[in-house]
């Protein structure tokens, strides 16, 4: 059951919701983790709950959009687990708002986040890898929109478009040290972060529950449970892929033809 025992991640925005429940779920499969994020308190708590259930955790602030911040943070996670097996690139920022009234700066916090902090801490953790010879696994949480698009987010769909590319350039250019490099796309998934940001009122939260064909939210552990299986050995002949983890969202609506949905069920005798 302990497909990560005895390795080491450094998790990102790792004190709430994806990424504190990724955190979790890689402590309960042996791994020992180091969550990263903006603010102390919630990754202590993630650091109590592993403790509390035997595993190993270390909380280092740290907003990965600062190069030198992120070094430190990989630093530390060397210094206090000897070693590091890779990373999950789960920090994110993340609003609505009509493209032509998005501001430089709102521009400029949401791509900083999600492309340039993912490349700050894959850079990072990586280069720390590659020196040291070990192989390992990289995930970063990205959305479907990446390839999708979706209106009101082009921040966000931009760099995550630009992760995916990210991701599949490194997974051929570092093949060669072992460390292979994936990405989840979950759909909706039941987080305070991305509820606040995405869907805000109770009309909204319907919307979206109507666009998904399994028709419920993901929850935070069955995304990091994924986040996991891509990081074990059980993967270990995936690389540059995108697991999409959505309940169906991105996939074709009905256009042609009556609802299908309102089509009597065939009976046991029609069969
Ligand atoms: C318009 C907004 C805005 C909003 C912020 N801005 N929120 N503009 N509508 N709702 C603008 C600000 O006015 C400012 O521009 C600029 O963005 C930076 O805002 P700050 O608050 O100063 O930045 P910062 O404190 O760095 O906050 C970053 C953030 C914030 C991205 C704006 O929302 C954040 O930290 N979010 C983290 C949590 C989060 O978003 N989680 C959801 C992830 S879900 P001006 O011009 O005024 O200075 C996700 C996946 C979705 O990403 C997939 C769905 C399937």
């Amino acid at each position: 059951m302990e497909s990560l025992a005895g390795r080491a991640y450094l998790v990102t925005g790792g004190g709430t919701g994806i990424g504190a429940a990724t955190a979790r779920r890689l402590a309960a499969l042996g791994a020992s983790v180091t969550v990263v994020g903006r603010r102390g308190e919630p990754l202590d708590a993630v650091v109590a709950d592993v403790e509390r259930q035997g595993g190993h955790a270390l909380a280092h602030p740290a907003d990965v959009r600062d190069p030198a911040a992120v070094e430190a943070a990989a630093d530390a996670a060397l210094a206090r687990f000897g070693r590091l097996d890779g990373l999950v690139n789960n920090a994110a920022g993340n609003f609505v708002a009509p493209a032509e009234r998005l501001s430089a700066n709102g521009w400029r916090a949401v791509v900083d986040i999600v492309l340039n902090g993912t490349w700050n801490c894959t850079s990072a953790v990586a280069r720390r890898m590659i020196e040291a010879g070990t192989p390992g696994a990289i995930v970063s949480v990205i959305a479907t929109y990446a390839w999708t698009g979706h209106p009101g987010t082009v921040h966000s769909a931009a760099a995550k478009a630009g992760v995916v590319a990210m991701t599949r350039t490194l997974a051929v250019e570092w093949a060669r040290y072992g460390i292979r490099l994936n990405c989840v796309a979950p759909g909706p998934t039941e987080t305070e972060g991305a509820g606040a940001a995405l869907w805000a009122d109770d009309a909204d939260r319907e919307r979206v529950l109507a666009s998904v064909p399994l028709n419920r939210f993901a929850s935070a552990p069955e995304v990091g449970d994924l986040v996991g299986l891509l990081l074990s050995d059980r993967a270990g002949y995936v690389t540059g892929s995108i697991l999409t983890a959505d309940g169906g969202q991105s996939l074709g609506t009905q256009i042609y033809g009556p609802p299908i949905a309102d089509a009597a069920a065939p009976t046991a005798s029609a069969q």
